[in-house]
Formats: structure tokens, sequence, C-alpha cells
């Protein structure tokens, strides 16, 4: 039987913040997120979280399931005062616990099935994850005696000399739940935090065991937010280094960051400012930026896109989109499609080899095949209280600096001319054309001097 319990009561006091520590986010995900992502993976017979610092909002995060349950710890008085209270609530007693900082959200699945292992073949009472950092500052010191580990000493309460030891323990425990429920109310809070400590469990349990693997960034804790960008880079790097061995080309991959769900095909080109992010596909032979925001958005082969930002939107083949172009939700640009300077589009549909090329609004609409929408065209699609749809036919010509005033139906190859403000639907072939005519005054300027 294997049971986990995620410690993620804490205020995160280092954070310097009103959200909780554990729902800071890494690439999208909370840290608590990623640490439950990780354990679920493991099929444990039941999670614990351990809540305390604004509770509601913290369980309110967590996507839930059937295992997951929530343990209140109030008020907070340390990592060992929390399995204490868990050891209240939940009865039974059985098989392993598994228990694990909230704020060590890189653990790899890998390492904790390790974890598991090495706790079983040593039939221990607790095994314990450590590392050597050339760094530690921050982390409880482990000390050990032959093969078992003797005490763990929090850095606030360590001597000049213990300070000195590197190896560190990350907060992750695998515990006989029996053996753990026999010492867990002996624990006190004679230290500098006057806290109740986990890590003191260690000396009061006879086999603890030290798994020591090597620090590749996955035991990072986050206390405070230059060790989440530090755990922020690390996911990048390897999200990143992922898609060039698959065959993505970064110009400067420092400058951009690409969600873990993102897909991409290979010879696509990423230029350097870029952000790929929720839940896009960019297909084969692609270039994508420099300076593009691209968000919940597939991206067809063969596509261009410069200075853009593009949202949960689907665009085909052969697309040319920017620089400048803003493209709002629920767009669908076909192929050949061209959209180019300071063009918004948003909730509309182009056809195949529509030009949309400068200054543009195009809003809840659908654009034909093969139709040029002039410079300075704006869709006027809202009243006041509603919007409305136009819908442009296929070879048709909108005039620069043509206002469409929505419901507006424009047929096939019709054209309209430059200037226009058309509030009336145009059939097929026709050209529409509102604006007042010409009027030369001659002389204008020989009369005007007269007066
Ligand atoms: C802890 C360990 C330290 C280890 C480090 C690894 C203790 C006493 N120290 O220190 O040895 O090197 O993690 O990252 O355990 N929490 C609760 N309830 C509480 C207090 C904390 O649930 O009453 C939760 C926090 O939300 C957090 C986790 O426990 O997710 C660890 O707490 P934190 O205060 O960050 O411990 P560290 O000082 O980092
Ligand atoms: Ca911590």
């Amino acid at each position: 039987m294997l049971t986990v319990a995620i410690l993620a009561a804490g205020k995160g006091t280092r954070m310097k913040s009103s959200l909780p520590k554990v729902l800071h986010k890494l690439s999208g995900k909370t840290l608590l997120q990623r640490v439950i992502d990780t354990c679920n993976k493991l099929n444990p017979d039941r999670i614990f979280i351990i809540v305390g610092h604004k509770s509601k909002e913290v369980e309110e995060s967590v996507l839930k399931n059937k295992n997951i349950h929530f343990i209140v710890q109030t008020p907070q008085k340390g990592t060992g005062h929390a399995i204490q209270v868990l050891s209240q609530k939940v009865k039974k007693h059985e098989g392993k616990l598994l228990v694990l900082n909230a704020d060590v959200p890189l653990i790899k699945l890998e390492t904790l099935k390790n974890l598991i292992k090495f706790h079983d073949t040593k039939t221990a009472d607790v095994s314990l994850i450590t590392t050597k950092k050339n760094n530690p500052i921050g982390y409880g010191r482990v000390f050990t005696k032959k093969t078992l580990i003797e005490k763990i000493v929090e850095e606030k309460d360590c001597n000049e000399d213990q300070r000195l030891n590197l190896l560190i323990n990350a907060g992750i425990y695998c515990f006989s739940w029996i053996k753990l429920s026999k010492i867990i109310n002996n624990l006190k809070s004679n230290n500098k935090q006057k806290e109740i400590y986990l890590t003191d469990t260690i000396t009061l349990l006879k086999k603890s065991y030290s798994l020591e693997v090597e620090d590749n960034g996955e035991l990072e804790g986050i206390n405070n937010r230059v060790q989440l960008s530090k755990c922020e880079e690390t996911i990048q790097t390897l999200i990143k280094e992922k898609h060039m061995f698959g065959g993505v080309t970064f110009i400067n991959p420092g400058s951009c960051t690409i969600s873990e769900e993102s897909i991409i095909g290979i010879d696509v080109i990423i230029e350097a400012n870029t952000h790929i992010r929720g839940n896009s596909k960019i297909s084969n032979n692609c270039k994508i930026g420099p300076n593009t925001f691209i968000k919940d958005t597939l991206v067809n082969e063969n596509c261009e896109i410069i200075n853009s930002t593009i949202i949960n939107t689907k665009i085909l083949d052969h697309v040319k989109i920017g620089p400048y172009s803003h493209i709002r939700p629920n767009c669908e640009i076909s192929s050949y499609s061209k959209i180019g300077n300071f063009v918004e589009i948003k909730n509309s549909q182009l056809e195949e080899e529509v030009k949309i090329n400068h200054l543009s609004y195009i809003g809840d609409s659908n654009v034909g095949k093969y139709t040029n929408i002039g410079a300075g065209t704006i869709t006027a699609n809202f009243d006041g209280t509603k919007k409305y749809r136009t819908n442009i036919g296929k070879n048709s010509s909108i005039g620069a600096n043509t206002v469409l005033i929505a419901p507006i139906n424009i047929g096939d190859s019709v054209t309209t001319g430059a200037g226009s403000v058309i509030t009336k639907d145009s059939q097929n072939n026709s050209l529409a054309i509102a604006r007042s005519k010409q009027v030369n005054i001659e002389n204008w300027k020989k009369n005007k001097s007269q007066s």
C-alpha cells in the first residue's frame, strides 16, 4: 500500500507574495500541481494534500480526482506538525507513506520510483533523497554515520562546521507509516524557528537511509523568486533541447519560451523573442518570429509569422502573417492567405488566398477565396449593444478605407469604392460605392484671395 502526502500548508514568506507559494507557476502550471501530476503517475492508493495558508484557494487550484484528499493544518507549526495532523485525521497507517514538499516541483518520477525501490530493499524505517550541493544555503544538512543517517540539522540551527556539510535533504521521504506513527508525536520544537520539524523523525527512527542522487536541478527547492526563476530555466532548457533534438532550430533559445504541451514539427525555425504557449502546434517548415507570441494555436506547414500575436486560432498551410498582426480568438485563416502590417482579426473565417495587407480590423466576418481587403478597411461589427457579422464573397475587392457596417453581405466579385461607408448588401459582380461625389470648384484660390 502506498500513500502520498504533499506538504502545501506553508505561507511561503520568502516569496514576498500575496499568493500562496505553492500556487506560483512554472511554465504555466502551479508548483503543487506539478508535484501532484508526478505522484499520480506512481498510481498510489491515496494522495493527501496538507493545506493551511489560504487553504480554499489552494484546494480550488488542484485538478481533482477520487484519490486526492485535503487535510487542513491550522495553525502551521512546521513540517513535522503537518504529518502529526495527517496521522490524527487518517486512522489507517499501513504500508509506505511517501512525503513530498510541494515546493520541490521538478522531482522526477524515476527518482521517486528509485526511492521506493531502495526503501523496500533496505526494509528501512525511512529513506530520503539527498544530494551534494555546491551552494547548500537554505537546506537542511544531512549527517550520516556508516550507512545510516544520524541526523538532519536545519541551516538555521547549524554551527559553523555543520554548515560546511554539502549533503542536503531534498525534502522527499519514504516512511514505513507504522514505524513513523509510533514516534511522530514525540517531536519537539526546541530549535531556532520553534517549529516541529519532520526532519527530526530521522533521529527518532532506527533504520534511516539516504539515497544520494546527482543534482541535476530536479531537487531544487523553491523558497524565493530567484529559485523560482532557476527552475523555470531548467524546465525551459529541457523543453527547447527536446525540440532541438527533434529537428527544430532556435536562433536565440535563451530569449524564447515554449509550453510543455506545445508540439513543433521538423525544420521549423524559431527566431529570437518567440513565445509558444498553451496547446499549440507548429507544423513542419514554418518560420516563426522574431518577436512573436502564439497561444493555443494550430499552424500548418510552410507558414511564416513575424512580429505578431496570435491566440486560439487555426492557420492553414503557406500563410504569411505580420509584421505587427494581431489575430484574436476563433479565427481560421486558410492556405496561402497573407495578413500584413497592423491588421487585427477576430472571430473570422478567411478562405484560401485572402489578402489583408495593411491597417485593417476584420471582426466577426467570413471572407471568400481570393478576396483582397484594401488598406484601412474596417468591419463595424458593434452597434453599442450587439455584435453582427460581415460576409464577403470570393474574388471581391474591398477598396481602401471602406467601412462595412454589419450585419452586411457582400457578394462574389464585388468591388467597393475606396472611402465608402457600406450599409446595404451588394450583389455579385456589382460596384458598391457610398461617398459624396467630388466637386471641383474652379479658380478657388483666386476667388479666395479676392474676398
Ligand atoms: C525543508 C526541510 C529541509 C530541506 C528543504 C528541502 C524541514 C524542517 N526542513 O526546509 O531540511 O532541506 O525543505 O527543500 O522540513 N509546510 C507545511 N506545513 C508547515 C510548514 C511547511 O505544509 O507547517 C510545507 C510548505 O508549504 C512547503 C514544505 O512544507 O511546501 C516545506 O516547508 P519550508 O518551510 O519551505 O521548508 P524549508 O525551510 O525549505
Ligand atoms: Ca522549502
